[in-house]
């Protein structure tokens, strides 16, 4: 068995390997000059069992391309069976024709994996569960739901707390993370109207003086929250707190999230957060021991 990582989340390959218990293997990627990237595997994979840990965190198309030219690598130096490790899929959002003439993206890089050699996907909490479908190759699909909920259970007072999902399509992720916790659900009317603005109405459920926990996979923008938390302002609710799987936080989600009247932030280690990301109200939880069970 051998692990590998590309540069979006080395720090998680190295976890995930402590939890193993055994080294990171060697890989070289560089850059020619023109800007062609190349790879190199640094040891024998005759016949191993390889893993290539790499989630879709920006730069994407960057890592997308080290991800599909190491399984390449890996292919072509005999590895036995190679899993791509992406503990976040960024395409998955891509996952449906909801204009004209443009390409369901999820669909096209699972079938780029497959191509450059990828014989099996490990990743996590995917934006909708369908996602999993595109894929002709097995795909264990892991939730970091428990996760996040067993940490509320333990540090937070659980007894007027009701969990929120920004829209109906998070509405069964909310659900799992509600049940969790033997806590009620509310669900908002949601709808996107830009990359960075959503418009939302009704809050479905019963907000007024509690403690209300959003539940989201992924924190992009920070739109969504921002929106979400002025809904529940309206709607009476006592505090604010959130849970997310995936801090993606792009664009303006510092911002965002600095101005925002959240108490805290509650994510795990899926995609890698700079100095300059970690916020006071932010607490990241590993996922490398639910990664290093999976592999
Ligand atoms: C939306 O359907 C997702 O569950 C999240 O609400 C969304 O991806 C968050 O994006 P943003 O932070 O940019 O609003």
């Amino acid at each position: 068995l051998k692990v590998f990582t590309g540069n979006s989340n080395p720090a998680l390959a190295h976890e995930i390997c402590g939890h193993l218990g055994i080294d990171l293997s060697p890989l070289q990627i560089s850059r020619f000059s023109n800007d062609n990237l190349f790879v190199q595997i640094q040891e024998n994979v005759r016949e191993r069992d390889v893993f290539v840990v790499q989630p879709f965190t920006e730069p994407v198309s960057e890592h997308i391309m080290e991800l599909l030219i190491t399984l390449d690598a890996l292919r072509s130096a005999s590895a036995r069976r190679i899993t791509a490790v992406i503990p976040y899929y960024s395409y998955a959002r891509s996952d449906k024709k909801d204009a004209p003439r443009i390409s369901i993206a999820g669909k096209l890089i699972a079938d780029l994996l497959q191509t450059a050699g990828a014989n099996r996907v490990l990743t996590m909490d995917l934006h909708a569960d369908q996602v999993h479908g595109f894929f002709n190759i097995p795909v264990d699909h892991l939730t970091a739901v428990p996760l996040i909920a067993d940490y509320f259970k333990a540090n937070y007072d659980l007894s007027r707390m009701v969990a929120v999902a920004t829209d109906a399509g998070g509405a069964k992720r909310a659900g799992r993370f509600s049940e969790r916790l033997n806590i009620p659900l509310a669900i908002i009317d949601k709808r996107r109207v830009s990359d960075t603005q959503v418009k939302q109405g009704h809050v479905v459920g019963d907000v007024k003086d509690m403690d209300a926990v959003i539940f989201e996979d992924e924190i992009s923008t920070g739109g969504t929250l921002m929106s979400t938390v002025k809904t529940l302002q309206q709607a009476g609710v006592r505090s604010i707190h959130v849970g997310a799987v995936h801090p993606v936080l792009c664009g303006p989600a510092i911002t965002n999230l600095r101005e925002a009247d959240i108490s805290s932030l509650v994510v795990t280690n899926t995609v890698y957060l700079p100095e300059q990301k970690q916020l006071e109200k932010i607490t990241q939880l590993s996922v490398a021991s639910l990664m290093a069970e999976a592999i």
